[in-house]
């Protein structure tokens, strides 16, 4: 674990910025938010969404009643969404390791919890490191979905975070994540680079090295539901990255003993519109 790196990135998120308006690239920045998701976010405090800094919507459809861990929970926009979502039987756990973020977070956890209609609190954030889930105290097969948005690639040590994720989520369970990959490797001279790591840009994983990485854990099959390419928006820092290309990724993938390939015969599936928030397409 590279500690040098990790504290400048409690100090990014914790000092440097403030709110989404201090981000020195376009790479935080998400669009395709579902009406379902706006009308949730119209109900959260302004500061809880001015210190967003994820880079998709790492939300499937149909979580009611779940048990999720966002990981890297922020400011805690996408945890209170999930609040929400899985209603009150359901429950939210968000786990960062920035002690502002958290307590930007927990600050509005009563205000939710009333605005909701909730008895209890059904969401909670606890300090900790993604590479060692036992931190936060989570438990082998106790989470039914993990989330994270534009988190993994900030981890120092991708290979024990995604290893931590395998392990708490229960058999069947998901991971969804938004997260910025590259189609290349970075060299180690822009990892080391404090504002390109913030950024979300020099810690990104080589995709084709993402796949590998999951295929030693046993998951054998992941999907891509959503790409857009990153654009940057800044001269200098185009500059710095020079050829290497950015996207933003939005990927599931469950902890199931699925084949590598999936054997095809033309099978044909029909969605018959159960789920409410998604009448047309297939959750
Ligand atoms: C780009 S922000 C995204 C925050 C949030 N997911 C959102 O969408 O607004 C990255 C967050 O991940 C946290 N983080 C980065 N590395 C971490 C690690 N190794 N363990 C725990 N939290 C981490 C940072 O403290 C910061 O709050």
């Amino acid at each position: 674990m590279e500690q040098h790196i990790q504290a400048q990135v409690q100090d990014y998120y914790g000092t440097e910025l403030q709110s989404s308006n201090d981000l020195k690239t376009n790479a935080c920045c998400t669009d395709d938010i579902p009406a379902a998701h706006k009308r949730i976010l119209a109900q959260l405090e302004s500061e809880v969404l001015e210190k967003y800094y994820g880079c998709g919507v790492c939300i499937p459809s149909a979580v009611e009643g779940l048990t999720v861990l966002d990981l890297g929970s922020g400011s805690g926009r996408d945890a209170y969404l999930l609040s929400k979502l899985v209603g009150e039987q359901g429950r939210v756990i968000g786990v960062d390791m920035t002690e502002e973020q958290l307590a930007v977070a927990r600050r509005h956890v009563a205000t939710h919890t009333e605005r909701f209609g909730y008895q209890q609190p059904n969401v909670e954030f606890r300090h900790g490191f993604i590479e060692d889930l036992h931190s936060a105290g989570l438990a082998n097969n106790s989470v039914d979905l993990v989330v994270s948005n534009c988190v993994l690639n900030l981890s120092t040590d991708k290979a024990a975070t995604y290893r931590e994720i395998f392990r708490v989520l229960k058999p069947g369970g998901e991971l969804f994540i938004a997260d910025v990959f590259s189609d290349r490797r970075v060299p180690e001279a822009l990892r080391q680079d404090p504002v390109l790591y913030g950024e979300c840009l020099s810690g990104a994983l080589y995709i084709e090295d993402f796949r590998r990485l999951l295929r030693e854990l046993g998951i054998r099959d992941y999907r891509l539901t959503a790409q857009r390419r990153l654009t940057i928006g800044n001269a200098e820092i185009e500059r710095k990255v020079g050829n290497i290309k950015f996207y933003s990724l939005t990927v599931r993938a469950f902890k199931l003993d699925l084949e590598d390939q999936c054997e095809d015969y033309g099978q044909v599936a029909t969605y018959l519109g159960t789920s409410p928030t998604s009448p047309t397409v297939l959750p």
